[in-house]
């Protein structure tokens, strides 16, 4: 069934987005009610979005053709069809071959900028975007390539959407520590295009405690600190990311429940954890997205935000995260508003520029019918 509602189109002041009601579209209607594209067009920061799983197939298909860098797929259609995982692991070895097809700035520039384009249209106003540069520097690329072209892009995003937005730099955890303290002294000259660090890849085995010393360098350059942590890893190493590292947000989280201490813990201090419900879906961390636990999580007291991870891997962009898990746990549009509120909330802007974010996302709700 079909019916009316407003939603917001967007214009620009002082290049940071604000939100008009302008126009009547339609939505669909859901046996409990109106299922709207409000939630996707809803103001939010996206915290946990990984620049490499924004490959799409047909860009894959066009940077190898374009480097000469060859695939074991030669189509669209296969590498759609190569993209059933049965782990973290089974992903993994897709995204690094999928990611040896980026090879120069303009590469890194295009697969950002368009990143930045769907962002935009998902209603995000600040993006926090992960980069791996081990991943291209141990084939060769030189650091100011995979950085530079992010970064141009990052600036022309500013200046076509008003989106803010920040670069957090990981470090594979299945390679050795000091693997990731050379990479963090090669980024040294670009320490000011760097927000902060993270932690990602392989998560079991690998906890993160043997990256203290490059979290503490990284702390001392001033810094902010993340960690992906009980994805597929135990209770145990979001305590080491926390306790170990200083981790000021999780990455995921979801083992966290596990643990009640740990859950008392995450909810007396409200440390953020950046849930990816698809992503979570296509890893076969949770069987169904009906099964996701963030109403659980929310419902625990636990400070949560809705994010992508690897969006041309598992099936969606933060905006289809957002419609997605509003229909498949039942989320009033309150609950969504939420949501997002913690986004901004849980982002690294400094404090005057996160109440105007949050302002923005207030005034677009006070124009809700
Ligand atoms: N790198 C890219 N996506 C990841 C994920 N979901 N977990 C760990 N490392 C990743
Ligand atoms: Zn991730």
């Amino acid at each position: 069934m079909l019916s009316t509602l407003v939603v917001y189109g967007v214009a620009r002041s002082s290049n940071r987005i604000l939100w008009i009601s302008t126009r009547i579209v339609c939505c669909r209607r859901s046996e409990r009610g109106v299922v709207s594209e409000f939630v996707r067009e809803l103001p939010k920061a996206e915290l946990h979005l990984h620049i490499e799983g924004t490959l799409e197939p047909a860009m894959l298909v066009s940077l190898s053709g374009r480097n000469h860098v060859p695939l074991r797929y030669s189509s669209v259609a296969e590498i759609e069809a190569a993209l059933q995982f049965t782990n973290l692991q089974s992903f993994l070895d897709v995204y690094y071959e999928a990611a040896g097809t980026l090879l120069t700035r303009q590469d890194f520039f295009d697969l950002t900028f368009a990143y930045l384009q769907r962002a935009a249209a998902d209603g995000v106003v600040h993006a926090e975007i992960f980069f791996d540069p081990q991943t291209h520097t141990e084939r060769g690329v030189p650091f100011d390539a995979v950085i530079g072209g992010i970064s141009d892009a990052l600036a022309a995003g500013h200046a076509e959407f008003g989106m803010s937005s920040g670069l957090i730099m990981c470090f594979l955890r299945h390679l050795p520590a000091g693997r990731a303290m050379d990479t963090l002294e090669a980024a040294m000259p670009f320490r000011d295009q760097l927000l902060g660090v993270g932690l990602d890849s392989s998560e079991v085995g690998h906890p993160p405690g043997a990256f203290a010393g490059v979290f503490a360098a990284a702390r001392a350059e001033g810094l902010r600190l993340v960690s992906h942590a009980g994805e597929e890893g135990p209770p145990e190493y979001v305590w080491e990311a926390l306790d170990v590292l200083g981790a000021e947000r999780i990455d995921h989280g979801n083992r966290a429940l596990e643990d009640a201490a740990l859950v008392t813990r995450l909810v007396a201090e409200q440390v953020p954890l950046t849930v990816c419900p698809f992503s979570n879906v296509k890893l076969a961390v949770v069987d169904r997205l009906e099964d996701h636990p963030l109403r659980r999580m929310i419902d625990l007291g636990l400070n949560v935000s809705i994010n992508s991870d690897d969006p041309s891997y598992f099936g969606g962009y933060i905006g289809d995260n957002y419609v997605g898990t509003q229909v498949a746990l039942r989320f009033s549009d309150d609950e969504m508003a939420g949501i997002a509120r913690n986004s901004l909330r849980a982002s690294f802007v400094p404090d005057h520029e996160k109440q105007a974010l949050v302002a923005n996302l207030d005034e677009f709700l006070s124009h809700r019918p």
